[in-house]
């Protein structure tokens, strides 16, 4: 192997480590060592007491070659952070105006109003079958789903597939997407004001789907979709109503796949709410 072959594969995994850490962000062409920084505190301000007192000696900077500018945090136009109810505004006229979902896959592609949009790689609109009856929706998409491009690809997909599995279904009988379409860095949650901005988008790709039966999938899709400030715990297996127009649509609250797999136990909650859904898609619940 040539030294230029081992240092790509050096670089790689490097990246991968900072990629699984969440570090997702480039703040500056070159790393920055803080601890070899002076103390950037700024000298006290004098009061009038104070004023024979010599001010203390800034030390001068240790010359570092090349002066870079302090690391700007990147700012993401400014209705996403500076406004989330202008850009949530913005998202539910644009959302209302999409006839299919083609065309509100299309819209959030060009949609600029969610700074999450700018961390992700790629738009995880849906997968799945969008005349199914039945629509998975869970949080917001992981690494494996970013790079991707599709919902539930990971570990927590393969769960969910097997819950499917375990009751007659698979990805051809369900429809399957996300609260929120771009992954948060380092998959943290999606803060209240970009649920806020993308909830339009979920409401019209449900509308659009028309699905009877909803499962949501863990809290914060429960939370977005059912309006119960319950945890997940005691608001899963129950049917909720979600209002479409006229229509009433039923939403079934369950544990997230992701959860089950840190708390495997827990899966035997996770059948008795499968159960109830085959029920309920044979018309007996
Ligand atoms: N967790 C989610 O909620 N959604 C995904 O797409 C993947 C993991």
């Amino acid at each position: 192997m040539t030294e230029a072959h081992d240092e790509r594969r050096d670089l790689t995994a490097c990246l991968d480590f900072y990629t699984e850490a969440g570090v997702d962000l480039a703040l500056d062409e070159r790393p920055h060592d803080r601890f070899a920084e002076v103390d950037p505190i700024p000298a006290p301000r004098l009061e009038r007491r104070d004023v024979e007192r010599p001010a203390p000696q800034r030390q001068p900077l240790p010359d570092r070659g090349t002066p870079v500018d302090p690391p700007r945090q990147q700012t993401f136009g400014r209705s996403a952070s500076a406004m989330p109810e202008a850009a949530a505004g913005d998202a539910r006229a644009k959302a209302k105006d999409c006839a299919t979902l083609a065309d509100l896959e299309a819209l959030l592609a060009t949609f600029d109003g969610c700074p999450l949009k700018f961390t992700a790689k790629n738009l995880v609109f849906a997968d799945g079958n969008p005349a199914a009856k039945l629509m998975f929706v869970g949080e917001a998409p992981g690494a494996d789903e970013d790079r991707i491009g599709k919902p539930f690809m990971g570990r927590s997909g393969q769960l969910l597939d097997r819950m499917m599995a375990a009751i007659g279904l698979d990805r051809t009988r369900a429809y399957v997407t996300n609260i929120v379409p771009w992954r948060p860095p380092g998959n943290r949650n999606p803060t209240p004001q970009e649920v806020a901005i993308c909830r339009p988008f979920i409401e019209r790709q449900i509308e659009l789907a028309d699905p009877d039966l909803i499962v949501c999938l863990g809290s914060p899709a429960t939370q977005a979709l059912t309006g119960t400030k319950d945890g997940i715990l005691k608001a899963r297996g129950r049917f909720y109503p979600y209002r479409v127009g006229q229509r009433e649509i039923r939403a079934l609250a369950t544990l997230h796949p992701a959860y089950l797999l840190r708390q495997p136990l827990q899966k035997r909650l996770a059948w008795r709410d499968f159960r109830l859904l085959r029920n309920a898609l044979d018309g007996k619940a």
